[in-house]
């Protein structure tokens, strides 16, 4: 299945590509963008997981997905059915999941957006449900807008008396 790749070699020469240069993961961001019609949010946190697992082993199981994200085993297999038919996953036999090569690099970009929100969070100082937080606002997020917290964030980091001086703006309300 290769919808995605076609879809990628289309774009060449868009302003999408200055865009998404801006950013380390490039191609995970195009991929993202040509296919915001086919992943839903909830394809997006299945497949941040399963970055996050590949960085620690090479496959994963239904039943570990299941676990990981909190879900009923049989919505697991059917989202990973769909994830397989639009080649980010491979769904080999005994069970073992891996990602594919485009599943890979979308899923490096999900996670990077993730931690630029919740960095963008725990710089303004939110200390409750971070990771709840985060997770509602990362889908919906433009690829501007994340540019400038991942900016933002460095900054911030740079210049960690501007953080004290907000700290202390904010203790006073
Ligand atoms: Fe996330």
């Amino acid at each position: 299945m290769n919808i995605i790749t076609h879809d990628i070699i289309t774009l060449k020469g868009s302003d999408l590509v200055q865009e998404a240069s801006k950013f380390h993961t490039v191609r995970g961001y195009l991929l993202l963008e040509q296919n915001k019609k086919l992943l839903t949010s909830a394809m997006e946190d299945y497949l941040e997981m399963i970055y996050r697992n590949s960085l620690i082993e090479d496959y994963i199981r239904i039943n570990t997905i299941s676990e990981l994200l909190n879900v009923a085993a049989p919505s697991t297999t059917k989202m990973v059915q769909k994830m397989k038919a639009l080649g980010l996953l491979n769904y080999e036999k005994y069970g073992y999941i891996s990602l594919t090569e485009n599943g890979r690099e979308i899923g490096k970009f999900l996670l990077e957006r993730h931690n630029i929100v919740e960095r963008t969070l725990i710089n303004l100082g939110v200390k409750e449900n971070t990771l709840i937080e985060t997770e509602l606002i990362e889908h919906n997020i433009s690829a501007e807008t994340l540019h400038k917290l991942d900016l933002f964030n460095k900054f911030l980091e740079q210049n960690p008396e501007i953080i004290q001086k907000f700290e202390k703006f904010f203790e006073s309300f």
